[in-house]
C-alpha cells in the first residue's frame, strides 16, 4: 500500500519534472539542448520574441512593458478575498491577456493593453498559455539587459482564467502602508517589495503623466544597475512635465520621473537601509530580484505541477561598471535615509549636468 503509493508519487514527479531525470536530455532546433522535451517549444518563442518583439534582442520599450505585465498578470491574488468566500484572482494566470477586456480597463493596468496585444499572436501562433507567454516574455526581456539576472522560468500554467477582480494592482499614489498591505495579502514581506521594485531600474512611464511618454525612473532605462536606487535618493528639484500629477513627486534630473511611492519605499524606515545597499551592492540586489521574481511568476500556481525551462532563457551580460553620481551632483545632494549606516562615497560622472533621454 505504501509502496504503491511511493510509486505513484515518484512517477507524478517524473511525468511533471518536478525531479530531473537526466540534465539536458532533450535536443531542440538549431541543436540546442534542454532539460526535457516540452521546453523545446520555448526555444521557438524564443527565436519569434528576440527578433520580432525585442528588435533583435534589445532592452527595449517592449521589454519594459513585458515585465510591468508579470507583475500586473501576477499580482491579481489575494487570499485574504478568498477567505472572505470571493474570488481573489488566481495570479500568474494570464487573465490580463485571456480577459484584457476587462481587466485592462482598471486604472492601475492602464498602458498594458499595447503590450498584451503585442504577445498574443505569439501565444496562439505557438500554442502556449497566455500565462506561460507572460512571464517568458518577461523573463528573456530582461536576460536583454545588461547586468540584469538570469531569471527563472517555469513552464505550464493552464490556458483557463476567470477576470481578476479591480484594485488589485498597487498605484504609485498609494501610502507605503497600503502597498505593504497587499503586497503582504499576496505573500511578499516588505524586503521583497523593495527586490521587486528594482525592476524600476529598467522602466519608463507613459501614463501618469500622458504628455511626457517614455520618462524613464532612471539615468539609464536599458541597464539593469543601481542607478535607479542611487536617483530615487537624490533631492527632488525637477517638474519633468507640465506639472506634478498624482503619484508624482519631483525628480532630481531633466527627464526623469519619479514616482512617488519609489521615493517613499527609499526613505522609509523600514526598507530605506536594504535599498541603500543595493547602491553597492549590485549582486544582491539582482539575486534577490530574482528569488522574488521566482515567487511572483509562480503566485497562484502548483510549483511542483510545472517545469523548469530556464535553461532556454539566455545568459543576460554582466554589468562592468560601479554606481556613480549623475554629472554634477555630490553627496550633499543625497536624502540618506538609513540611519544605521552611512552613505557610501561615490564619485560623479564627469562633464555637465545633461537631461536623460526618452525611452522609444
Ligand atoms: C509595488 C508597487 C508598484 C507600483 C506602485 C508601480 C507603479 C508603476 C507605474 C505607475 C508605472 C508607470 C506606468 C506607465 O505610466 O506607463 C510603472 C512602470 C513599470 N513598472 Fe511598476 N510599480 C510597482 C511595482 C512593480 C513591480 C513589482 C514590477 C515588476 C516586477 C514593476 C515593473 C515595472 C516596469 C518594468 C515598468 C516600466 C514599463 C514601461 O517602461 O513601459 N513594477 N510602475
Ligand atoms: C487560450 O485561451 C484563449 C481564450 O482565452 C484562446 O483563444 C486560445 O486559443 C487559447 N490558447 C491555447 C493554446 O489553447
Amino acid at each position: 500500500m505504501f509502496t504503491t503509493f511511493i510509486l505513484l508519487l515518484f512517477s507524478l514527479f517524473i511525468t511533471t519534472g518536478a525531479i530531473p531525470t537526466t540534465l539536458n536530455s532533450a535536443t531542440c532546433s538549431k541543436g540546442r539542448t534542454a532539460s526535457r522535451t516540452s521546453c523545446c517549444v520555448w526555444y521557438d518563442v524564443l527565436d519569434d520574441i528576440q527578433e520580432n518583439l525585442f528588435d533583435g534582442g534589445q532592452c527595449n520599450e517592449e521589454v519594459h512593458e513585458s515585465l510591468r505585465l508579470t507583475f500586473h498578470d501576477a499580482i491579481g491574488y489575494s487570499p485574504k478575498m478568498m477567505r472572505r468566500l470571493k474570488f481573489g484572482g488566481g495570479g500568474a494566470d494570464g487573465s490580463i491577456m485571456a480577459h484584457s477586456d476587462i481587466e485592462t480597463r482598471y486604472a492601475a493596468n492602464e498602458g498594458t493593453d499595447d503590450i498584451i496585444e503585442l504577445q498574443r499572436p505569439f501565444a496562439l501562433k505557438h500554442g502556449v498559455s497566455y500565462g506561460d507567454m507572460i512571464q517568458f516574455a518577461g523573463a528573456v526581456g530582461v536576460s536583454n539587459c545588461i547586468g540584469a539576472p538570469r531569471l527563472e522560468f517555469m513552464a505550464g500554467r493552464l490556458n483557463f482564467s476567470l477576470p481578476s477582480p479591480d484594485l488589485l494592482v498597487p498605484e504609485p499614489s498609494d501610502s507605503v502602508d497600503s502597498i505593504i498591505a497587499r503586497m503582504g495579502d499576496a505573500g511578499f514581506n516588505p524586503a521583497e517589495i523593495v527586490d521587486l521594485l528594482a525592476s524600476h531600474t529598467i522602466a519608463a512611464q507613459d501614463n501618469i503623466d500622458p504628455s511626457i511618454p517614455g520618462t524613464p525612473f532612471d539615468s539609464t532605462p536599458s541597464v539593469f544597475d543601481a542607478n535607479f536606487h542611487l536617483e530615487t535618493l537624490l533631492k527632488g528639484t525637477v517638474t519633468p512635465g507640465n506639472g506634478i500629477r498624482k503619484g508624482e513627486l519631483m525628480s532630481p534630473l531633466r527627464g526623469e520621473f519619479r514616482l512617488q511611492s519609489d521615493a517613499l519605499f527609499a526613505r522609509d524606515p523600514r526598507t530605506a537601509c536594504q535599498w541603500q545597499s543595493y547602491i553597492t551592492n549590485h549582486d544582491l540586489m539582482v539575486s534577490r530580484f530574482r528569488a522574488a521574481m521566482s515567487k511572483l511568476a509562480t503566485l497562484g500556481q502548483f510549483r511542483l505541477l510545472m517545469t523548469d525551462c530556464s535553461d532556454v532563457i539566455p545568459v543576460p551580460k554582466p554589468l562592468l561598471k560601479a554606481t556613480t553620481l549623475p554629472a554634477g551632483k555630490t553627496n550633499a545632494d543625497i536624502e540618506a535615509s538609513c540611519k544605521s549606516t552611512p552613505f557610501p562615497i561615490l564619485s560623479a560622472d564627469p562633464g555637465p549636468s545633461t537631461a536623460v533621454p526618452r525611452v522609444g
